[in-house]
């Protein structure tokens, strides 16, 4: 039985929790940002012109890669725009990865057209270009203030995001990758407000896609989820969405890259490169994506095939750290047997990662880019600056950089 006079009188309770609270750490506390709204699924597209007419946008400017927009994978959303009465100005000049020059035509178009909405549409180049674009025109800002990491830039126009690779989870990530030609350096701008309101993720939009595309964007997706997994910064949620973007991406990467029009295995790897995007944008990367950056612009490698030239051995020098995470990825990838222990599970996920880059064809040595070792200092101190190496998992110095260079060179 309670008795009355048991409970506390209320200014007794508040002073106790007042003080409580006062003499509490935050420790461990985890932030989660993904977009207001992800619509995935077959035939998700032709819900674009619905949706941006319940959040009353009346132009979008759509930043759309050339070739995709050559093969006319645009028309659909253009017809359904038409149909909500939005108008829609297109820039299709993103050949490649965005460089600064065609971040600032796009500016300039956007900048003439009166668009309230902007639309990145393609692999992570053209949603990297308009994402940029739309913070840059809402701040007035340059790239170089863009890409500073003290610009703090809020972003006024609405944002959505169509993937057509499965790959960067550029769609649902608060980042933006800018090239600049001229210093042949890669820049990562993070912002709260580079992270888009909207993705629609329609894996009918990828059925086309050529195998090494898929193969290399498909590897950047795997990047993502084990970079994440093993990231000094990583949290239940992201860890959690990174085991399962593994084990998809295992599961459905060789099926896609070798039986395109296999709609089952696109939705299987647009929803794996999904959660990697929503894994690593909340967790960080690590050193494969520090160095793929230096690597990728100095010697013109597509992002997925630089990660996956250095993933293997990022891995082993990762080892030493994160053992039970990498023997957690090979269970994810369905490679552990029980009468392994955590030594040989951690080296059977990294023997899994190469059985599966040897299967999917992609280039095993930077030597195929014409990398040479009188680059190596320079684009090693660039690597230890890039913001990818402060969540990597094992500590780093400029010789294990340079060492790692050498053995993806051999
Ligand atoms: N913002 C992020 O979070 C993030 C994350 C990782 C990488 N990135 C950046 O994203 C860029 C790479 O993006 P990507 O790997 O998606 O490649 P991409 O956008 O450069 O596209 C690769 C090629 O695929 C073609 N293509 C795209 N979709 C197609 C389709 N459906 N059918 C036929 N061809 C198609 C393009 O024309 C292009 O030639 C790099 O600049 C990288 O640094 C950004
Ligand atoms: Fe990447």
């Amino acid at each position: 039985m309670y008795n009355q006079d048991t409970f506390l009188d209320a200014a007794t309770v508040e002073s106790v929790v007042a003080q409580t609270v006062d003499e509490l750490t935050p420790r461990n506390v985890f932030h989660f940002n993904s977009p207001r709204q992800a619509v995935v699924g077959e035939g998700s597209i032709l819900t674009i012109g619905k949706l941006l007419r319940q959040q009353r946008v009346k132009h979008v400017f759509a930043v759309v890669d050339k070739t995709v927009h050559e093969l006319g994978l645009l028309s659909s959303t253009l017809r359904c725009l038409k149909r909500a009465n939005i108008d829609c100005t297109v820039f299709s000049g993103v050949e490649r990865e965005p460089t600064t020059e065609v971040v600032e035509q796009a500016l300039a178009m956007l900048t003439r057209c009166d668009a309230d909405f902007v639309l990145g549409f393609g692999g992570g180049s053209a949603m990297d270009a308009a994402k940029a674009v739309a913070v840059m025109k809402s701040c007035n800002c340059s790239v170089d203030e863009l890409t500073d990491p003290g610009f703090e830039g809020r972003r006024s126009l609405g944002l959505g995001a169509v993937p057509t690779t499965a790959g960067t989870g550029s769609e649902v990530t608060d980042i933006s990758v800018i090239l600049h030609i001229d210093e042949r350096r890669k820049f990562v701008a993070k912002l709260p407000d580079l992270m888009p309101d909207l993705a629609i993720i329609d894996p009918g939009l990828m059925l086309g896609l050529p195998p090494l595309i898929t193969a290399a964007t498909g590897i950047d997706a795997l990047t993502h989820a084990i970079e994440s997994y093993v990231s000094a910064s990583a949290n239940p949620l992201t860890r959690a969405l990174a085991t399962s973007a593994i084990t998809g991406i295992h599961n459905e990467l060789p099926t896609a890259v070798g039986s395109g029009g296999c709609m089952p295995a696109r939705l299987g790897m647009a929803v794996a490169a999904y959660k990697a995007g929503l894994a690593f944008c909340n967790a960080g990367l690590g050193l494969v994506h520090a160095i793929a950056h230096q690597v990728g612009a100095q010697y013109g490698i597509p992002h997925g095939v630089a990660n996956g030239i250095l993933l293997p051995y990022v891995m082993e020098f990762n080892a030493l750290v994160c053992r039970s995470q990498f023997a957690a990825i090979a269970q994810a990838m369905g490679v552990a047997r029980e009468s392994m222990n955590e030594r040989e599970q951690c080296d059977a996920s990294i023997a899994a990662v190469r059985q599966l880059l040897r299967d999917i064809g992609l280039p095993e040595s930077l030597s195929d880019y014409g990398a040479r070792l009188d680059d190596f200092s320079e684009l090693a101190n660039e690597a230890l600056q890039d913001i990818c190496v402060e969540s990597n998992p094992r500590n780093v110095t400029k010789a294990d950089v340079m060492q790692l260079l050498e053995r993806a060179t051999s």
